[in-house]
């Protein structure tokens, strides 16, 4: 299996983002192709690891790439894995009235099984964002 973890920036000229429109095609999609991990977003960026049989990952994220809802698509982080990481494909969202321990409390549980770099990079560039 693969792993892969990327950061993108919406549009600036394409439509709002759509979160929930974005987290429903993905949970449908790849709970069909075997794909799993988590996905954030503070509405401005994205950050996302996908982890499944390398050809899943790797159709997954060629859709992604070539999705106009976002650009500047670098990918942070690429290998192979021998377990999952993620049970399954969630997606992270700070609601309205999360305080900034009950998000920290909800990402470190998301996080619970991630590698230390995946865990990382996530909390890290959610603290930069907060
Ligand atoms: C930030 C971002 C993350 C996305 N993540 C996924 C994903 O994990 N899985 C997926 O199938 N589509 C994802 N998409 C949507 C794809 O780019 C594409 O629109 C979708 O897979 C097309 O699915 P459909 O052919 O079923 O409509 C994402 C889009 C964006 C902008």
């Amino acid at each position: 299996m693969t792993q892969l973890l990327y950061v993108s920036t919406s549009n600036p000229s394409g439509a709002k983002i759509d979160l929930p429109k974005i987290v429903e095609q993905s949970r449908h999609n790849n709970a069909l192709d075997g794909v799993s991990g988590l996905l954030w977003s503070d509405g401005k960026r994205f950050l996302q690891v996908l982890e499944g049989p390398a050809e899943s990952v790797s159709t997954t994220f060629d859709r992604i790439k070539g999705d106009t809802r976002h650009h500047a698509i670098v990918v942070l982080h690429q290998r192979a894995i021998t377990e999952r990481e993620f049970g399954t494909w969630t997606m992270a969202q700070r609601r309205a009235d999360d305080t900034a321990d009950d998000f920290d409390a909800k990402m470190q549980r998301l996080l619970r099984n991630a590698s230390d770099t995946v865990r990382g990079t996530f909390l890290g560039l959610i603290a930069a964002r907060a």
